[in-house]
């Protein structure tokens, strides 16, 4: 049998995260520039039967049956078995590679997860449907992240912009032109559960305040969605640095992260923002193929530590 191989994208909250914790959208995007991929290699001569895992990014090499019933991986073979009333899986050797940085809100949990299903699936024969996939997606999400909102797995199994309210049917969006960004790391390293409980507990000693800016948030992401479907990238740019200014007045954000956005506006991007959980992480920045090697020039002077060049192509599909 051949080799089978499959990938997933990262993926990047463009606006209104945090708010969607209450209830509100929030809109993220693939990204293609980084990537898991899973390879599975049939073993026909193997003398036992048990698989083998190979995930050099974690350093794990081990076999199958030794991982935990609720190890993610374990757990996502079994699902993906189950779906497909299957009770075992021939013998084989699963190798795992992944460009996409852990814990830094790019999605690397779910882009393992999706191409593992996407593999595992391929491999007894029958790819599993997009909706299956982001089920089981979103199921091992909860082991990982406890009680996720699901935009990350869903984004990154449609591999498409999603405008996304926790409990409702998520909108994949079309994207009338390319939007090009840079993705730059603060090289900070922060909780996002912890940032998370922050904000919760200053949502509840000011209510009206917090409110009132998940309420403006809202706007912000209705706004983006609507510049998406009709490609008008200099208002895009506006809303993703309204999002920041709110994000910073909530303590979402952090010197490091104000002063990568402000490096991006003065070197020429159509607008900048943090992204993610905050309070260091990853920002944002709304480039044009012309500006964008100044804006990565001037983020790496502002210290980033790493940037990624990406580019949400438009339905016409050339990536400039
Ligand atoms: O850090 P990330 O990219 O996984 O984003 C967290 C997004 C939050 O809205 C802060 C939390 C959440 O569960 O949606």
């Amino acid at each position: 049998m051949p080799a089978i191989s499959a990938s997933a994208s990262g993926k990047l909250i463009l606006c209104g995260e945090h708010a969607v914790v209450y209830g509100k959208p929030a809109i993220a995007i693939p990204v293609f520039d980084i990537l898991t991929n899973v390879k599975i290699l049939a073993r026909p001569t193997a003398t036992t039967t048990d698989t083998v895992i190979t995930a050099p990014k974690i350093a794990l090499k081990t076999e199958l049956s030794r991982l935990a019933e609720n190890h993610p991986i374990k757990r996502t073979i079994d699902l993906v078995l189950n779906s497909l009333r299957a009770d075992h899986l021939p013998s084989c050797e699963i190798i795992i590679n992944s460009s996409i940085p852990p814990a830094a809100g790019l999605g690397s949990s779910a882009s393992t997860t999706v191409a593992l299903i996407r593999a595992v699936s391929s491999f007894m024969g029958h790819p599993l449907e997009n909706e299956k996939i982001n089920e089981i997606a979103f199921e091992i999400e909860t082991i990982h992240h406890g009680t996720p909102s699901g935009i990350d797995n869903t984004v990154i199994t449609y591999a498409k912009p999603i405008y996304f309210r926790k409990g409702n049917p998520f909108e994949l969006l079309d994207v009338k032109q390319n939007i090009s960004l840079i993705i730059a790391d603060s090289g900070i390293k922060s909780s996002t559960s912890k940032v998370v409980s922050e904000v919760r507990s200053h949502w509840e000693k000011e209510p009206d305040q917090y409110n009132s800016f998940f309420d403006q948030i809202q706007e912000i992401c209705n706004k983006v969605k609507q510049d998406i479907k009709t490609g008008d990238l200099v208002s895009l740019g506006n809303q993703l640095t309204l999002n920041h200014i709110l994000l910073r007045e909530m303590q979402i954000s952090c010197p490091e992260l104000d002063q990568l956005v402000e490096a991006a506006m003065k070197s020429g991007a159509l607008g900048a923002k943090l992204s993610g959980g905050g309070q260091g992480g990853n920002m944002l920045a709304l480039v044009t193929p012309e500006n964008k090697e100044k804006v990565i020039e001037a983020l790496r002077n502002a210290g980033a530590v790493n940037t990624i060049n990406t580019c949400v192509p438009s339905d016409k599909g050339s990536i400039v």
